[in-house]
């Protein structure tokens, strides 16, 4: 299974990315997750990266297209199937996508769009728990952790993302509106996009997910 999660910020994408992961074994691909280890590492690419992330920007196209063409390649990303999360965010990524694909011979099974209002949206992000070690989401009035500032699962300490803050919520929904709402278009005229609600349990957001893939 190939799939897209696509959305604006805090729409659960991160959520049933793991989801899917856990439960149908395909290979996570979020350019989010993959800058932000970047950036952990010190690397030229987190440097460069950071700088527009903290602002709620993005990050220009050539060195994130750079980089998860050399992922997609990967012998194993063709062999299980992915989950792609926040990729691609503009049309030249849609299309530079679209070439990937076409080189390795292998096509999309659903591109999915989850939608969900904007209020909920930030609250969702004002209240967001990460793990530190393992990446496990947590909010902490709709899903707190056991004891707190600590992961259930491996006990690592949570932290608060530095771009989930008011102002920078606030800009990334307005380059969502600008340069991503444009991919969803992209893909609805290509008749391969499924919308579903986020609005729902998680656990209804992936059967919804699920049921649309067949
Ligand atoms: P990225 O990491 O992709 O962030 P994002 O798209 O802004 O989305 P989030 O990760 O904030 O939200 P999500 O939809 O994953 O929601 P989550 O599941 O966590 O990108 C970050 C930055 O990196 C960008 O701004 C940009 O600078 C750069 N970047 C990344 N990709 C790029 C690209 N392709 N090109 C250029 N730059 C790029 O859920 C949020 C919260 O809600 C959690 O607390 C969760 O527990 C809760 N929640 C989830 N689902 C539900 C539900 N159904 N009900 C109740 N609560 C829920
Ligand atoms: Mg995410």
């Amino acid at each position: 299974m190939r799939l897209i999660l696509i959305g604006p910020p805090g729409v659960g994408k991160g959520t049933q990315s793991a989801l899917l992961v856990s439960r149908r074994a395909l290979i996570p691909l979020s350019s989010g997750d993959i800058f932000r280890k970047e950036i952990e590492a010190k690397t030229d690419l987190g440097r460069l990266a950071k700088r527009y992330i903290d602002h709620g920007e993005l990050v220009p196209n050539g060195v994130t297209i750079e980089m998860m063409a050399k992922r997609l390649r990967d012998d194993e990303v063709r062999h299980h199937g992915f989950v792609l999360d926040g990729f691609p965010r503009t049309t030249k990524q849609a299309e530079a996508l679209d070439e990937i694909l076409f080189e390795m011979e292998i096509g999309l099974d659903k591109v999915v769009s989850i939608e969900v209002d904007e209020e909920t949206i930030v609250s969702r992000l004002s209240g967001r728990l990460g793990c530190t070690r393992c990446g496990e989401l947590y909010h902490s009035v709709n899903k707190p952790p056991k004891r707190e500032g600590l992961c259930d699962k491996c006990d690592s300490p949570l932290f608060v993302r530095t771009d989930d803050q008011p102002e920078t919520i606030r800009e990334r929904l307005r380059v969502f509106r600008e340069k991503t709402a444009p991919v969803i278009e992209y893909y609805r005229a290509s008749g391969d996009l499924q919308v579903v609600d986020g609005c729902d349990d998680p656990e209804d957001v992936f059967k919804q997910i699920v049921g649309e893939l067949g």
